[in-house]
């Protein structure tokens, strides 16, 4: 199958990786000695989660969460259709969510609400790869983020479109 589609490069893998050495070198002097949980939002948030854990020297435990706010196609509907969680428990535990974008805003808060409804956490921080802030509809930001990126449906490196681009080492943009 052929990806009919043009794709142009916004980040290239160097890049990526670039920007991750250095937020990896900020939450090392955050949190140093400190345990962390990395909460993976799957699946979008996959390949960032992996490269910045293997950068990270405190000790590290991984979750993975799954839900979403996409049916398909390239617009956020903003609600949460489907949910899937299995955590630990992150009682006093020093907790990072960590996401490949955010958009709108509704998963950002749908997950922080969800983890301090269940858990009494020692301290809980919101991660993003990508902001995308023109999108936002709630008041809510990411306490660490990599890029802020234009209104653009954004693929590659975990991001998908209807599933397809998920493997790409960098980061691209469909053209309309
Ligand atoms: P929000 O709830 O609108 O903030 O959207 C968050 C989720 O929508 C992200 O975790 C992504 O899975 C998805 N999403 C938002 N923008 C994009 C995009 O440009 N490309 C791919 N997925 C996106
Ligand atoms: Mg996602």
């Amino acid at each position: 199958m052929t990806n009919e589609k043009k794709l142009n490069i916004l980040y290239k893998e160097e890049e990526i990786q670039a920007a991750i050495h250095k937020l990896a070198e900020k939450l090392n002097d955050i949190y140093a000695n400190e345990e962390i949980y990395l909460i993976c939002v799957l699946k979008g948030s996959v390949m960032f989660t992996v490269d910045l854990a293997k950068r990270l020297t405190m000790p590290v435990k991984m979750e993975f969460i799954r839900l979403s706010s996409y049916g398909s196609g390239t617009k956020s509907s903003g609600n949460i259709n489907s949910v899937n969680i299995s955590l630990s428990d992150l009682n006093n535990k020093n907790v990072i969510i960590v996401e490949d974008i955010i958009d709108t805003g509704h998963t950002a808060k749908f997950l922080i609400d969800y983890l301090k409804s269940n858990y009494s956490v020692k301290s809980l921080k919101f991660c993003s790869l990508l902001d995308k802030k023109s999108r936002r509809e709630l008041d809510i930001n990411a306490d660490y983020y990599c890029f802020d990126i234009d209104d653009k449906f954004i693929v590659g490196y975990g991001l998908d479109l209807d599933e397809q681009y998920r493997n790409l080492p960098y980061i691209g943009y469909i053209e309309d």
